[in-house]
């Protein structure tokens, strides 16, 4: 759902020639052909399906959105066959490609992209973990709904940290109308959007059986930034060295994405509570790593 989702929006928005890769070839030739029948009529990229990694050699960009099954409880359960899986991915990538950027969005985010890097030695700013984008446009949807604003009226609303139940959202940093938004924001309304940001994917799973589109659209414009070389200021998740005084672990920081993957990680000033529970969230991705 989410590997074509961003296919169709790089179709119909004429990016580039696209290949759809999955280990159900019918499946990856489906999509293909549906997705086809969107390109613009003065475009002449083409879009293919396939099972074989010799196909995607040299890509400029290669989206992993591959899940060994659906996550029912939380985005860990089912951590070892996808760390498995990324580790596979991972090899085939590399015997294959060597200068691409990588964008991972398969659960659990942190965890893969931490794997992808080890698996392959690639360079930390071209394994792009993607999360924290999605979450930052929960964010400032939910501020929104709770304060009576519109998005629009929001800026600098960044989600940091695990892309999972310890996920951070700034508040201390957040402007709604250029005010500092814990002027406006009590602090009952504060956890209540803490609540309903971590808890955002359940209250989803309610009505359909997840996400798929406000992922695609994040995804589409850090693909749009690497393309056309357009300095995008977004969170991603990044194997941090030092940055945050924290090592040896991926998780959402504020970066900003050019053609070449991420060329600055940004350290945002958090208040005494954000520092802690960034540090919390560092903690709780590091031990699911080291669960596998
Ligand atoms: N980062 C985020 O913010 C975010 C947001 C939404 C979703 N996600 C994650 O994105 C992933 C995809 O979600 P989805 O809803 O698109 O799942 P989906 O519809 O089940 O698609 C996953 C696809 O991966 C294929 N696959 C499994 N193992 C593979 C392998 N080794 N090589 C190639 N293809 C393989 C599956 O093929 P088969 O049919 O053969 O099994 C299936 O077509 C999940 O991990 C989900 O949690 C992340």
């Amino acid at each position: 759902m989410v590997g074509s989702s961003i296919a169709f929006l790089c179709a119909s928005n004429a990016l580039d020639d696209i290949v759809l890769l999955n280990r159900t070839k019918s499946k990856a030739l489906g999509e293909a052909l549906d997705i086809s029948n969107a390109i613009p009529k003065n475009s002449d990229i083409t879009i293919k399906g396939t099972d074989d990694y010799s196909e995607i050699r040299d890509s400029k960009i290669i989206v992993i959105t591959a899940s060994t099954g659906v996550y029912l409880k939380n985005r860990n359960e089912m951590i070892g066959a996808q760390v498995n899986m990324i580790k596979n991915i991972a090899s085939e990538i590399k015997k294959n490609c060597n200068s691409s950027n990588i964008l991972i969005i398969s659960n659990p985010v942190d965890v893969l992209t931490y794997y992808f890097i080890k698996e392959t030695n690639f360079p930390r700013n071209n394994v792009i973990g993607i999360a924290s984008s999605l979450d930052s446009s929960r964010f400032r949807y939910l501020i929104s709904k709770k304060i009576g604003v519109k998005q629009s009226q929001i800026s600098n609303a960044y989600v940091l940290g695990e892309h999972g139940d310890s996920m951070v959202p700034i508040f201390s940093q957040t402007k709604i109308d250029g005010k500092n938004a814990l002027k406006i924001i009590n602090h009952a309304q504060k956890m209540e959007i803490t609540k309903d940001l971590r808890d955002y994917w359940k209250s989803l799973r309610n009505f359909k059986s997840r996400s798929q589109f406000g992922i695609a659209k994040n995804t589409l414009d850090v693909i749009v930034s690497i393309l056309n070389n357009n300095p995008l200021l977004s969170p991603t998740s990044i194997l941090l060295n030092g940055e945050y005084n924290q090592e040896n672990v991926c998780m959402g920081v504020l970066t900003t994405i050019e053609s070449k993957g991420i060329s600055k990680i940004h350290t945002m000033d958090l208040d005494e509570s954000e520092k802690k529970s960034f540090d919390l969230s560092a903690q709780t991705i590091r031990e699911n790593i080291q669960s596998v």
